[in-house]
């Protein structure tokens, strides 16, 4: 056993409620069962219920990086267009050369986020199949007007999959709106690594019936088509994580999707009060900022890393920078999954007691 873990405040892994965790140590049950029917077909009602949306779930057993190249495999012979403005939505776009693509790349500069303008215009030079679109980017707090680019893409007649890894449970994002919504466990649905949603249209899962060489294992018609047949998976899913996901998405209808965007609104309110009173600067531009996590600009030249040995002996860990140089310059504080305000508020304290010890203000 690992002692004295932190409590989270980083993008991700998140906080796990104790309840979610403690179903995890269930007996494993088959996974070619009735109970397993049950389980995999009440969580897939649930995660429709819970984002309002009849767009076919799947979850598969991987972490998010499975599904956003599966979703490149599945929906693009040849032409991705990436929308990105930062490390992880660069990497989308690794991906899909890694996938021999011809993908292009719409750039946002860092802490910028990607406009319908500059997607208006790639799509005027050229067709594309697929538009990945990142939602949250997390390594620079930035959160794309990705409902504007659908439309877009849509005019374009172009499908449009997005990258809400680390939005998807906290932000408030019309499913409807989108042919591929891609989240993680681990984020703000406040579950342990391992396992991926993907929401699919049935125009998306149309493509996919007629694309060829998408692969095996996030065929999303492979997915369907077994889920079809007695609600389960094509291979052995991670079953202990399933027991986890039903009993968060049952917290999670108790708390209504409306009730957990504003819980994440009040929390991201909390933090940017609080870099403001403290002289501190944001990295997103104004008026793009993440409801799910904070980047902050480092002004006070403060070590992030002995910050985080302070916080640690008081049981909590926030998170350095991520992405070019960005480690040592930004820090980030994630108010996302089953963080409440007052877990925030009890970080900020103890953050303000350290750097008011160490004379930074
Ligand atoms: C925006 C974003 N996309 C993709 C990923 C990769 O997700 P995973 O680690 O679940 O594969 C991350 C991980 O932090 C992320 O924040």
């Amino acid at each position: 056993m690992i002692e004295n873990t932190p409590k989270l405040f980083i993008p991700g892994p998140t906080e796990v409620d104790e309840r979610v965790r403690l179903v995890m140590a269930q007996r494993v049950i088959g996974h070619r069962t009735s109970e397993m029917t049950d389980l995999y077909g009440g969580i897939v009602e649930k995660l429709q219920k819970f984002f309002g949306t009849k767009h076919y779930a799947l979850v598969f057993t991987s972490s998010g990086s499975g599904v956003m190249e599966g979703t490149i495999r599945n929906l693009a012979a040849k032409h991705v267009l990436h929308g990105a403005c930062g490390a992880f939505s660069k990497r989308w776009y690794e991906m899909s050369l890694a996938n021999d693509k011809e993908a292009d790349l719409v750039w946002a500069d860092w802490g910028k986020a990607v406009k319908p303008e500059m997607i208006a215009e790639a799509m005027e030079k050229k067709k594309y199949e697929l538009l990945a679109q990142i939602h949250n980017e997390t390594s620079t707090g930035v959160r794309n007007p990705t409902d504007e680019i659908a439309k877009i893409a849509h005019e374009n007649d172009t499908l449009i999959a997005i990258d809400a890894v680390s939005s998807l449970g906290g932000d408030m994002i019309k499913i409807d709106n989108y042919d591929v919504v891609i989240a993680s466990s681990q984020k703000a649905l406040a579950l342990p690594p391992g396992l991926a949603v993907a929401f699919v249209s049935e125009d998306a899962m149309e493509r996919s019936r007629n694309m060829k060489n998408k692969g095996f294992y996030f065929d999303f018609v492979r997915m369907l088509a077994r889920y079809e047949k007695n609600k389960q998976h094509p291979s052995t899913p991670a079953v202990s994580l399933l027991y986890a996901m039903d009993m968060q998405l049952d917290l999670m209808l108790k708390e209504g999707y409306q009730g957990r965007y504003e819980r994440h609104l009040k929390m991201q309110k909390l933090v940017h009060n609080w870099v403001k009173k403290r002289g501190f600067e944001f990295f997103a531009e104004p008026g793009y900022e993440s409801v799910t996590v904070t980047t902050i600009k480092n002004t006070h030249g403060i070590s992030v890393k002995e910050l985080n040995k302070e916080l640690i002996k008081r049981g909590m860990m926030l998170s350095n920078g991520y992405g070019s140089n960005l480690k040592e310059k930004t820090f980030r504080i994630a108010h996302m999954g089953q963080l409440t305000p007052a877990d925030i508020m009890a970080l900020l304290d103890s953050v303000d007691e350290i750097l008011e010890s160490w004379g930074v203000y």
